[in-house]
């Protein structure tokens, strides 16, 4: 697995234009299997996530190019069912296949996904709403088989708003009979993206970004061409590395309105903030502030998403910090490797508390998680000598170019 070097103590200064989004690329690539025709989609980030997810396609019979920053999907020769073990052990949210590849097949087979570093991510939503859709579902030897001769819309209340399960309910609900309604239905940008997406190729969806969605079931989709939204956790990543260096940067390609519960709060920490149509301008001050509560949420919340980089960034800020994780039960695995730095982080259950120290010093750390290991990368930009990251391949499950993006705006990284 590579590494990326950090030679810590340059300011970021320029500007750079942001990447599409992953997490709403994915349920994206998983829609197209649903219109048996083709599907093109711009701005499709070049990440590990979406090269896994393109092999998955292809191994049920979709053909995939790519055309620059565009990707071409034809679905129309889709002759399987079977998900790979394999591949969807390499990504956890290959389960977004269950809801697409169900709606067009009527069948599905992949392996239950399992735990993940970010502890255990049950998929009980995802299976108690398909079965309301209609479907049988059984576990076997690891398995999920998942069956139905006909779907048929419903009325379905999410115990949790989660992401996948509405996404999942979004994808199955589409080519269904009649009328679905999700109920307390997850509100997140990637959402409403993909409800765009679906109702390009015909679907009938409205309601995404509020609480309630509802999908009409139609007969037949068809050929669909889609931008892709910028990408809002690798912008809040990239305001935060800007911020702990003191820096100046100027984002292209963002969408301001994904990222308000991100900027009050670097604008807590004293970062003055200017705010266009789709670009995003920062001045950090010359010493951050603390933050005194940061408490992540389902959207319009704190995304837990953003948890580790604002971390990163409050160890060297003037006082104490409070995070509180609730949307994951162990999303800390940053914090030993921070500490390691020389930041000063208790944990308590879902809470951690940072205290501001003077100077981090550059030391071996490892990614255990994608957004774990973008944290360690912006400590390495302010930590005294060179910092070495190990595990890069969980930081390029999203970055498309975290290494180049970050010496663009000044910064000193190499990967090995
Ligand atoms: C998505 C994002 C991920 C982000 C997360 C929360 C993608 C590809 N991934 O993940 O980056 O961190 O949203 O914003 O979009 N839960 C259950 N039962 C279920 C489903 C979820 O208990 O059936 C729990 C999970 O364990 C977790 C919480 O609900 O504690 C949130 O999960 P969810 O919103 O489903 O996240 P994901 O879709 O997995």
């Amino acid at each position: 697995m590579g590494r990326f070097y950090i030679d810590g103590g340059r300011c970021l200064e320029g500007t750079l234009r942001i990447q599409g989004g992953k997490n709403a690329v994915l349920p994206i690539l998983a829609a197209t299997v649903l219109n048996g025709d083709v599907s093109y989609i711009q701005d499709c980030p070049r990440i590990l996530d979406v090269f896994t997810m393109i092999r998955i396609l292809e191994s049920i019979g979709c053909k995939v190019r790519w055309d620059d920053k565009t990707l071409m999907i034809d679905s129309s020769s889709v002759d399987s069912y079977k998900i790979p073990e394999e591949l969807v052990r390499e990504m956890r949210s290959s389960i977004i296949l269950l809801g697409s590849v169900l709606g067009r097949h009527k069948k599905v087979i992949i392996s239950y996904p399992g735990g993940c570093p970010l502890g255990p991510r049950p998929i009980d939503l995802h299976i108690k709403a398909l079965k309301q859709l209609g479907a049988s579902i059984k576990e076997e030897h690891g398995f999920i088989i998942c069956e139905a001769p006909k779907l048929v819309g419903a009325k379905i209340h999410l115990d949790f708003p989660s992401v996948g399960a509405t996404e999942n309910i979004m994808l199955a609900a589409v080519l269904a009979e009649g009328t679905t309604e999700i109920h307390n239905a997850a509100k997140e940008p990637e959402i409403k993206d993909l409800q765009d997406f679906l109702n390009g190729m015909g679907a009938k969806i409205k309601g995404a970004s509020s609480d309630v969605i509802t999908i009409e079931g139609v007969k037949s989709l068809h050929q669909v061409e889609h931008k892709v939204i910028p990408d809002r956790i690798v912008t809040g990543t990239y305001l935060a590395a800007a911020a702990i260096t003191g820096g100046e940067v100027l984002l292209t390609n963002v969408n301001p309105n994904h990222i308000q519960a991100i900027n009050s709060k670097l604008k807590e920490a004293g970062c003055r903030i200017i705010e266009e149509k789709d670009r995003i301008y920062l001045k950090a001050p010359k010493k951050l502030k603390n933050i005194d509560i940061i408490r992540t949420q389902p959207y319009p919340g704190f995304p837990t998403d953003m948890q580790a980089q604002m971390m990163a960034m409050l160890t060297v800020a003037s006082g104490a910090s409070i995070i509180t994780e609730t949307v994951f039960e162990s999303r800390y695995k940053h914090v030993d490797e921070l500490i390691r730095m020389g930041a000063n982080i208790t944990l308590e259950g879902r809470t951690a508390i940072i205290k501001g120290v003077g100077h981090l010093t550059g030391t071996n750390v490892y990614a255990k998680d994608l957004r774990g290991g973008a944290a360690l990368i912006i400590a390495g930009l302010v930590a005294e000598g060179v910092t070495i990251v190990d595990g890069a391949k969980h930081i390029e499950r999203g970055y498309e170019q975290i290494d180049k993006d970050l010496n663009i705006l000044g910064a000193s990284i190499r990967k090995d």
